[in-house]
């Protein structure tokens, strides 16, 4: 029966009431020739537009035209002419977008390999309070050729993997569409970059195309999961010794909703996805707030230490977004009594990204990416533990500027999500929660998920990365340095008034090896350090 209606749906009401208006015209022309002067006009005009609207529906670069043929026209008319007008037809920035038109233009630019370059000089305002900037050097080094790469992995992993600096951050299928999860491991597979699978689950679509996965897993346990939906360590074992998965991450919190738990809506939990991930149709799919394999830091450790175990001895990590600060130091001290230790950890911002979240969450709760980076990284420093732990960035991490900034603040590689759906041809429509992706990128709606077609957009992937690894590579090198991991905090300088500059090592103070081991006098961690407890979450006193 929907398929019937489908002409009928709002997407393609302009194409069908131009076909049936031709057809009616062209009827009555042959019916009586008397009038065809009359018709002739309105059946070019109609006529015209049908066959423009099936071309629309056929062809493949456009994502939106394939979803609202000839309607969809409307948009590119209105960017062209002004590009303000079009916010107040299709996109209301006078809130404030999660991402600026200035860098969805940069990525999009990139992926379509167009020139990404400006005229004229730069549009920021750079006595802005607020205005940022690194500092280039009077000595360049040569361009850096070698796409940029690290190890992770400590000295209990026995599978190390060789990553990109910068890769696709978590985002589940379910999330996403099949077409959006072909397309991503197409292009990380050609790019040699990782894809991780958010909580969802590895699904066939991540399988079909074969590249370099980071299989997480959340408190749903997806894909290793019992009918109580407790961890099942047998399924886990059996999917990451996959040679596809590259490393194996637990997801503690998400920036958008920390504490919260995951919801993928009943309107997306299809068929397939309640296969995969082991759950009912047509209900709300929860992944609880709270973790059942432990509920204290030691067990939390013991819990990465049999990840690594399970899989073989990939590198074994969490994904977190800094809550309370002296819950992720009762890790560092689970990590101190226990000897384990995880091989990365991947801090995303409050400003991260999701497909779906209550507007407290989103808005008020969590640290911001870059004091949770910076104090990650401070911590493992002040616990002698730094070495032998990679840290990955992400939150609102989409241009080289962005990638080098995340690691002056102690990121040893970056993750994007959002820069990654720019990619795939995301216009922030703001619908992800709806099942009604205009794109085809986070819907499992087969008939909107046919607009992303899969080796364009993958294409796209591979080449928004690419793009980007090369501005990176241009501005460590303007910067006289060969690696981004060469950068430091003194880098980069900022505005805090008018005329008011502090360098990055004012604003982001370093600890000192071992210092929280031996009493330390910094604020920001004294009393929360003495607050840390190993067997509890729970703060001491
Ligand atoms: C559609 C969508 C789905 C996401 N799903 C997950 C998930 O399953 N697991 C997770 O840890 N993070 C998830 N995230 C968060 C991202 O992985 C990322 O950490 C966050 O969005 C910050 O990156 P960004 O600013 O580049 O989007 C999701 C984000 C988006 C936009």
């Amino acid at each position: 029966m929907e398929t019937l209606l489908l002409p009928f749906s709002p997407r393609y009401i302009v194409l069908t009431i131009c076909s049936v208006v031709t057809l009616l015209l062209l009827g009555i022309g042959l019916f009586d020739p008397k009038v065809i002067n009359l018709v002739v006009i309105p059946i070019l005009v109609f006529g015209g537009l049908t066959i423009l609207g099936i071309h629309d529906l056929l062809q493949k670069d456009h994502a939106i035209l394939r979803s609202y043929p000839i309607a969809a026209h409307m948009r590119f008319l209105l960017e062209e002419i002004r590009p303000e007008m079009r916010q107040y037809f299709f996109e209301s920035e006078k809130d404030g977008m999660p991402f600026s038109r200035d860098t969805r233009a940069v990525v999009y630019q990139r992926a379509k390999m167009v020139l990404d370059k400006r005229p004229f000089g730069t549009q920021r305002d750079v006595y802005e309070e607020g205005y940022e900037w690194m500092h280039h050097s009077m000595a360049p080094k040569p361009h850096a050729t070698e796409p940029f790469r690290i190890t992770i992995g400590g000295p209990d992993c026995t599978q190390p993997y060789s990553a990109s600096v910068f890769n696709i951050s978590a985002m589940s299928f379910g999330a996403l569409s099949p077409n959006a999860v072909r397309a991503l491991n197409a292009g990380a597979k050609k790019g040699g970059f990782a894809h991780d699978t958010g909580e969802g689950g590895i699904s066939p679509y991540h399988q079909e195309m074969g590249g370099d996965l980071i299989w997480e897993i959340g408190s749903g346990y997806f894909g290793c999961r019992n009918r109580d939906g407790s961890f099942n360590a047998p399924d886990f074992a059996r999917l990451s010794s996959n040679d596809q998965v590259k490393m194996v991450e637990l997801k503690v919190s998400q920036g958008a909703k920390p504490g919260h738990g995951g919801v993928l809506p009943a309107a997306k939990v299809s068929e397939e996805i309640s296969r995969i991930r082991g759950v009912a149709m047509g209900e709300d799919c929860i992944s609880p707030a709270y973790h059942k394999a432990f509920s204290t830091p030691l067990q939390m450790m013991e819990f990465i230490g049999e990840m690594r175990r399970l899989s073989g001895g990939k590198p074994a990590g969490f994904k977190l977004c800094i809550g309370h600060p002296w819950e992720f130091l009762a890790i560092c001290k689970a990590m101190l009594q226990t000897g384990i230790y995880p091989d990365f950890i991947v801090v995303d911002g409050k400003e991260g990204g999701t497909g779906a979240a209550p507007l407290e969450f989103m808005d008020h709760l969590g640290m911001p990416m870059r004091e949770g980076v910076n104090f990650v990284h401070n911590a493992l420093v002040g616990i002698g533990a730094r070495d032998r732990i990679k840290i990955g960035a992400a939150g609102k991490i989409a241009t080289a500027f962005d990638i080098a900034r995340a690691m002056a603040l102690g990121a040893d590689w970056c993750n994007s999500a959002r820069g990654f759906m720019f990619s795939l041809g995301c216009i922030q429509s703001l619908s992800c929660h709806t099942d009604r992706c205009p794109t085809g990128v986070t819907t499992q709606d087969p008939l909107r998920s046919r607009a992303l077609v899969v080796p364009l957009k993958a294409e796209r992937v591979y080449n928004y990365h690419r793009a980007t690894l090369h501005a990176l590579a241009e501005l460590i090198a303007a910067a006289g340095l060969e690696h981004p991991q060469q950068i430091r905090p003194i880098h980069f300088s900022h505005r805090a008034s008018g005329t008011d500059v502090l360098s990055f090592t004012r604003l982001y103070p370093p600890l000192r090896p071992g210092e929280l081991l031996n009493g330390t006098g910094d604020a920001r961690f004294r009393e929360a350090w003495d607050m840390a407890r190993a067997d509890s979450f729970a703060p001491a006193g």
